[in-house]
């Protein structure tokens, strides 16, 4: 089933106090700000500030909520900050060695697990997000990592921009261009029913199932140094019906590595 994109509804404060952080941020992303005690409607999706910070909340037709915080210092994260199979399955597919650690431009960055996986080895990770929300989330959850001596390091390594990738990549000179390239596009649509977990879920209803888009994967490998990464769902077809240089497979998925012409 296509899900369309949700407009984000507005911002909430927790409590009084919150209230300027929660105001500032509607100016800034130009959606409404939600007096507390107004109740959220069905099908939405709201951004609300708390005293642990900003949440995205997604109702569904019955009001009933859902929120996901993004958290740098929580556990899903810190997993991260260990090796893993599955950390180690990315760090290949990136190239990296204790002696090379790539520079990264993760296009596509979500959540930006696989971007903070990245920094924890040691890369410099720029990060694009086309969603205004979704950047709002990451920058105010690297903030508020940047005071966590966990973690702190590893956000150091990271940034983030709000923008678009195909704009960005045309606007790059040579001197700047990355070395890796990322790409992790939203899953195709699920063939049978199975449960996602809740933070998908509320990234399905908020950017809908944008599978359809043309990604920018030969401008990427056009830039990138070194090579472009593609991240796919095991059974995926290729991203643009692009065949990789080579691949690198994991339990559920797999990275698709796309050399670039110097390499
Ligand atoms: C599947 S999520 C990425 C998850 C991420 N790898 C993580 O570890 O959390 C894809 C994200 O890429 C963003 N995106 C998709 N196409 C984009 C583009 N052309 N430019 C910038 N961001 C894009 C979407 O808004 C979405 O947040």
């Amino acid at each position: 089933m296509k899900i369309e994109p949700t407009l984000c509804a507005g911002i909430q404060a927790e409590l009084p106090h919150l209230r300027p952080l929660a105001q500032q941020l509607a100016a800034q992303l130009q959606i409404p700000f939600i007096e507390a005690n107004q109740k959220l409607t069905a099908n939405a999706i709201y951004l609300q500030y708390h005293t642990d910070g900003l949440h995205i909340v997604s109702t569904n037709a019955k009001s009933k909520s859902l929120s996901f915080h993004i958290d740098f210092s929580d556990g899903l994260y810190l997993r991260r900050l260990q090796t893993s199979d599955k950390n180690q399955g990315l760090a290949k597919a990136v190239g990296f060695k204790p002696h090379y650690l790539p520079r990264v431009l993760d296009a596509t960055a979500g959540f930006a697990r696989d971007s903070f996986t990245l920094a924890s080895l040691g890369c410099r990770v720029t990060m694009l997000e086309r969603s205004p929300v979704l950047a709002a989330l990451l920058s105010e959850a690297m903030e508020r990592g940047s005071y966590d001596h966990n973690v702190a390091d590893t956000l150091e390594r990271m940034q983030v921009q709000c923008t678009e990738a195909m704009k960005y990549l045309t606007q790059l000179t040579p001197e700047q261009a990355p070395d890796v390239i990322y790409l992790d596009p939203m899953f195709p649509e699920r063939k049978k029913k199975a449960q996602v977990k809740k933070e998908m879920q509320i990234l399905h209803q908020l950017l809908g199932s944008d599978d359809h888009t043309p990604y920018p994967l030969q401008l990427a490998i056009n830039t990138a140094k070194n090579r472009v990464v593609v991240k796919r769902p095991k059974q995926a077809e290729d991203l643009n019906n692009m065949e990789p240089s080579f691949r690198v497979t994991g339990k559920a998925s797999r990275y698709d590595i796309y050399l670039a012409d110097s390499d």
